[in-house]
């Protein structure tokens, strides 16, 4: 029976949607505690964005510790780097300003703070059983969604798999959602995480798992990121930046009620063995993930075309030779066939996929891509 509302809602219960909000974090941090970690990347010093910071928590009379990551996806060792440092500064909170990498390593250090075990021992399923301390999500990119989920993504390289760690208490206590943070991302990180928004709507949208409620923010998002993605990306202009910001959210917010599907599956191993980024993989499975759901799928594939205006795989594969998003795999090997195999069958992302997925499905997928 398709159900209205999910057994169990999960959304930050504060979320400050607001231009030049980053101002407030400070006084949004306050009440959790004097001292905190903020991580980030890169792009947030070059920004200037850290001298303001500073300015604004030394007026509160605080001084948080900053924790500059690398590039690539966060690791178990730095989600331990992160705690070791909030631990020497006994800090009260952790906050992650950035993009989808930045926000999932802010998230396991903050949820896994108290933790008595390794952060290998939960992704491999272990009980957590200590909470941990408040997560702040402040997102610069449009996105990931991972300021409106429970889960973080994480890399274990000696066994070459991502998995998510997931608790219902890593979820943000507070997100900032500031417009101005999206100004001047460069191309390919705008582009690539967009798409990735627009699939993790799909997904959600014709997830299994799907409700009401989530069907709703998802198809919110797919019509806003339709609308903004290109135009942001040609003229950054606030109102389409905005409609990413909101459309990624929402995105968020829907698949950490549904679950994802197939390309999120497959995302997965393909990252590991690569070193591809996750939204350009994501972007290039969109469309054989259409034509291999499309017999199970057909109303809700109306219910899509309509809120983009046209046919979908048609609009998806014009959006992807506008954008110059091409194959990264096609001409390459396939590299451990049977170990993409079973981890894609395995994955939990998989099993939300409206159409079963069996080791066929996935050898389409590889075809249509490499
Ligand atoms: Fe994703």
């Amino acid at each position: 029976m398709h159900s209205l509302f999910p057994k169990e809602t999960c959304l930050p219960p504060k979320i400050l949607y607001q231009k030049g909000c980053l101002a407030e974090l400070a006084k949004e941090t306050a009440p959790f505690g004097p001292r905190g970690i903020i991580v980030h990347g890169a792009s947030f010093e070059k920004k200037g964005l850290k001298e303001t910071l500073v300015e604004s928590f030394r007026s509160s009379k605080l001084a948080p510790e900053f924790f500059c990551r690398a590039q690539g996806e966060p690791t178990l060792e730095e989600i331990e780097r992160v705690i070791r440092k909030g631990r020497e500064v006994r800090a009260n909170w952790i906050v992650g300003i950035g993009g989808g990498s930045v926000l999932d390593l802010a998230k396991a250090a903050a949820g896994l703070f108290h933790a008595k075990e390794q952060p290998a021992y939960y992704q491999e399923g272990g009980e957590l059983r200590e909470k941990g301390i408040p997560f702040i999500a402040v997102p610069t990119t449009a996105g990931s969604g991972s300021e409106a989920t429970s889960n973080a993504v994480i890399i274990n390289p000696e066994k070459k798999v991502k998995l998510s760690i997931r608790h219902q208490d890593f979820l943000a206590r507070k997100v900032l959602l500031d417009v101005e943070l999206l100004q001047g991302l460069p191309f390919s990180v705008m582009c690539q995480s967009g798409m990735d928004a627009w699939v993790q709507a799909y997904e959600s949208f014709i997830s299994k798992y799907a409700t009401w409620f989530s069907e709703n923010f998802a198809l919110k998002a797919i019509q806003l990121i339709n609308r903004h993605l290109i135009p942001a990306l040609t003229n950054g202009r606030e109102e389409d930046l905005n409609g990413l910001l909101l459309g990624s959210f929402f995105s968020g917010i829907a698949f950490s009620h549904s679950r994802l599907g197939v390309i999120h599956g497959i995302a997965h191993p393909l990252g590991v063995l690569y070193g591809v980024p996750h939204g350009l993989i994501c972007s290039v499975c969109f469309a054989p993930s259409i034509k291999l759901n499309l017999p199970v799928i057909r109303q809700k594939y109306e219910v899509m075309s309509q809120t983009v205006g046209m046919d979908l795989l048609k609009r998806v594969t014009g959006v992807l030779a506008e954008l110059k998003i091409s194959s990264p795999f096609k001409g390459k090997a396939i590299l451990e066939k049977e170990m993409i195999l079973r981890e894609t069958l395995k994955s939990g992302s998989t099993a939300a996929n409206p159409k079963p997925v069996t080791p066929e499905d996935v050898l389409f997928l590889l075809d249509e891509i490499f």
